[in-house]
Parts: structure tokens; C-alpha cells; sequence
């Protein structure tokens, strides 16, 4: 996957699909995935049960995108205009009650993704589209609630940077929403990559979920250390940087929680999370964001081996 980081900045053509929208989870996917909508020309609301979730994602996104402003990628009046644009609020009912489209990125778990669903039906404009940013779960799993206007929009980690927005639809989705998705996303600057059919896991995470199967084997095995391996992925194979590396960037717990969603789907030992790493996640050693996780870092740099 090629990393654009100027692509989220693009001035977008035509602002008139989905022109406010409505991110639910103020984590790092739905801070960033809120951003490049604002970046757009959009309007855009964020939500979360925490508030401190949405200081924080404020504060993050404040940071990220002066650095952005420092290195002369975009104008201060434009960062400016883009924080006009977002706004951030406890209250989904309020926030929900006149939007386009509703980006669902909340945890990577099934039941909370479907209530969640089934409460905004009766919140949002029966126009409304719903997409999940589920890594994992098919949209027919998520679909009840509105069939026809129900999509997955799977964006990538760091959101503000990848290009690439996975577009699942439904047996039931409607053409139209599809149209209206694929345009969404090249409008936010984001190239579509659509399925012709759902699958869990769609094309990125189960290519990507080979590799790291393969690679903590490899650790697993003695075969040779995390750093290693991930030297070898990146002076190899070119990848920007290696299975291991990567967990600790999109947080262990997610690979974890998504290799435990298709265990329990399939019941194949194969699919059945890594002991090493159920071991991190129980220790809660989940990657950059604690701190831990295949390596350790301390204010953000990685300063070695776990
Ligand atoms: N958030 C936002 N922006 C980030 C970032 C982050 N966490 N990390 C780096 N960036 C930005 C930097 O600010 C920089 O921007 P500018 O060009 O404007 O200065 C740009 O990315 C490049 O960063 P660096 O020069 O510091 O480092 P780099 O060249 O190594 O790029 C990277 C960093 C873009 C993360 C790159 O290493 C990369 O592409 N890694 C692979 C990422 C990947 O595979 N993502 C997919 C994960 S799977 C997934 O997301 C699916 C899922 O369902 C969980």
C-alpha cells in the first residue's frame, strides 16, 4: 500500500454528496477519518461516550496537523477553516439528527456495532447512510436497521495518510448508495477500492493478516527476532515498515480482537489468535499507544526490543 500524505489536502470537485457527516468513536480512526472529512470542505461532528475521548482526539489532531502547517503542507487559514468545520459532542441524539452520513468507528465488537445501528435508525433522517469502519465484520452483518443505505467505508491507519478506503456493499445496499460512496471517497481525496462481494476481512487485512500470521510464526519459532523480521520486510520486500512494527502502530488489541471475531466465526485453529500475542494484549502491552508492545517507546519513538 503506497502512503500519500498530501492526498487528505486535495481541494475536493464536488462537495454535494454527503455534505455534513457524522463520525462516531473519537479514537485515532475516527479523529483522522473526521480531519480529512473537514479537510474536504465538509461539515463534520464527531462523537464519543467520553468526552475526555474527544480532548483527546481534539488535542491529537491539533498537534498532527500544526506539524502539518510547520512543514509548509497546508496554509494555517486552511487548517483553520478545516476546525471551523468539526465539532465534537457527547450527545449523539443532537448530533445525529441532521446529517448525510453517519462513519461508524467504534470498537471492534459486533453487538456494540448493531445497537449502535439500531439506535440511530430511530435518530437519524431516514435518508441517512450508514457505513462502518469495521476492519473485520461484513456489512450484511450490520445491515438491519436500513438495507438499501447500508455500506462499509474501510479506511486505514493513519487515516490522514493512507489512500486507500475499502468499499463494501451489502447483498441488500442499493446501487445508488454505492455510487454515492464510491464518489464520497474520491472526493475526500481517498482512492475506492470496491468489492464486488463481501467477505470478512475484505482485501487489505487478509493479505496483510498472511504476513503477520507468517512473521509471528517466524518470532514464535525462534526463527529469528521481532526486529529482525521486520528489517526484512523493509529492506526485502519494501514494505514502509514490518508485521511488527505495523500491530504496534494500529494497536495489537485490534489484530487480536479481529483474528478472535474470525476464530469465532469459522472455529478453525488457524484462525485463532497467536499465543504471543493474547499474552501482550492480557499484559495490556498493545502497541505505540501504551507505550509497549513488540518494542518500547518512550514519547512516541520507538527505543527498542520489548
Ligand atoms: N498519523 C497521521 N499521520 C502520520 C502518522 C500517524 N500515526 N505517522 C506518520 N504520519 C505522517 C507524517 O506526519 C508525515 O506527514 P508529512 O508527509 O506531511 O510530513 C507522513 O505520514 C510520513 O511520515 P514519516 O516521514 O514520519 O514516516 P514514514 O515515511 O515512515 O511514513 C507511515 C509513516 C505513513 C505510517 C508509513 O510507515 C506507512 O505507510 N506504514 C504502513 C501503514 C500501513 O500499512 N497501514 C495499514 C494498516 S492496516 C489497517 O489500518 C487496517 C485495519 O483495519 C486496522
Amino acid at each position: 500500500m503506497a502512503a500519500d500524505p498530501g492526498a487528505a489536502e486535495s481541494p475536493p470537485a464536488d462537495r454535494d454528496v454527503f455534505p455534513s457527516v457524522l463520525v462516531i468513536g473519537a479514537g485515532t480512526m475516527g479523529a483522522q477519518i473526521a480531519m480529512v472529512v473537514a479537510l474536504s470542505g465538509r461539515t463534520v461532528c464527531v462523537t464519543d461516550i467520553a468526552a475526555d475521548a474527544l480532548d483527546r482526539a481534539r488535542a491529537e489532531l491539533d498537534s498532527r496537523m500544526r506539524a502539518r502547517v510547520d512543514k509548509g503542507r497546508l496554509t494555517q487559514e486552511q487548517l483553520d477553516d478545516a476546525f471551523a468545520r468539526l465539532t465534537t459532542t457527547t450527545d449523539l441524539a443532537a448530533a445525529a439528527s441532521d446529517v448525510d452520513l453517519v462513519i461508524e468507528a467504534v470498537v471492534e465488537r459486533l453487538e456494540a456495532k448493531r445497537a449502535l445501528f439500531a439506535e440511530l435508525d430511530s435518530l437519524c433522517p431516514t435518508a441517512t447512510v450508514f457505513a462502518s469502519n469495521s476492519s473485520s465484520f461484513m456489512p450484511s452483518q450490520m445491515a438491519d436497521a436500513r438495507p438499501d443505505r447500508f455500506i462499509n467505508l474501510h479506511f486505514f491507519n493513519p487515516a490522514l495518510v493512507m489512500r486507500c478506503v475499502e468499499v463494501i456493499r451489502a447483498p441488500s445496499t442499493a446501487q445508488q448508495t454505492v455510487d454515492a460512496a464510491v464518489a464520497f471517497v474520491r472526493d475526500i481525496g481517498k482512492e475506492p477500492v470496491l468489492l464486488d462481494k463481501e467477505i470478512p476481512g475484505f482485501i487489505a487485512n487478509r493479505i496483510l493478516n498472511a504476513v503477520r500470521d507468517e512473521a509471528v510464526s517466524l518470532m514464535e519459532n525462534g526463527v529469528a527476532s521481532v526486529s529482525q523480521i521486520d528489517l526484512a520486510c523493509r529492506t526485502a520486500l519494501g514494505y514502509p515498515m514490518g508485521p511488527f512494527e505495523l500491530m504496534d502502530l494500529t494497536g495489537i488489541d485490534i489484530g487480536y480482537l479481529i483474528k478472535k471475531a474470525r476464530f469465532e466465526a469459522t472455529g478453525d485453529p488457524a484462525d485463532a489468535p497467536a499465543r504471543s500475542m493474547s499474552e501482550l494484549v492480557a499484559a495490556g502491552h498493545l502497541g505505540r499507544k501504551t507505550g509497549r508492545g513488540w518494542y518500547m517507546y518512550e514519547n512516541g519513538e520507538k527505543v527498542g526490543e520489548a
